[in-house]
């Protein structure tokens, strides 16, 4: 039996109440890599842009960005580390 759980708003249900946590957390910006098409319609625009970037990443052209409150964007840019940074198994996030 194949269960299609695609195009029942999971998605965008997971996306908004993640959203909603971060900002609840008092966080201020969000970064992902994702495709825009996707993730426009969050609020989300491309990080490049902006001079934010992930340093040795073939994800660099599909890095996205939010801002959780207003003018967190302001003035930000330069690369993305952290210790917090999850690891994938076949892509560098760390800078
Ligand atoms: C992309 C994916 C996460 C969407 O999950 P889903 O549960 O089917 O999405 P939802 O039903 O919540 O749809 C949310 C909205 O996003 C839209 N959407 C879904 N996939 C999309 C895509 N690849 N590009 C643009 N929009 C997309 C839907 O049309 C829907 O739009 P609406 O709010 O106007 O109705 C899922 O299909 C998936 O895992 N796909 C394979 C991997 C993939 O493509 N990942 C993309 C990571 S950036």
């Amino acid at each position: 039996m194949t269960l299609i759980i695609a195009g029942r708003g999971f998605a965008r249900m997971l996306i908004r109440y993640s959203l909603d946590r971060a900002q609840a957390l008092g966080h201020r910006l969000v970064v992902l890599i994702g495709e825009h098409g996707l993730y426009q319609r969050y609020g989300f625009e491309p990080a490049l842009p902006h001079g934010i970037l992930l340093p040795e990443s073939k994800d660099r052209d599909r890095l996205q960005i939010l801002a959780l409150t207003p003018g967190a964007l302001d003035g930000l840019s330069g690369a993305v580390c952290g210790d917090s940074i999850p690891s994938m198994p076949d892509r560098r996030l760390m800078a």
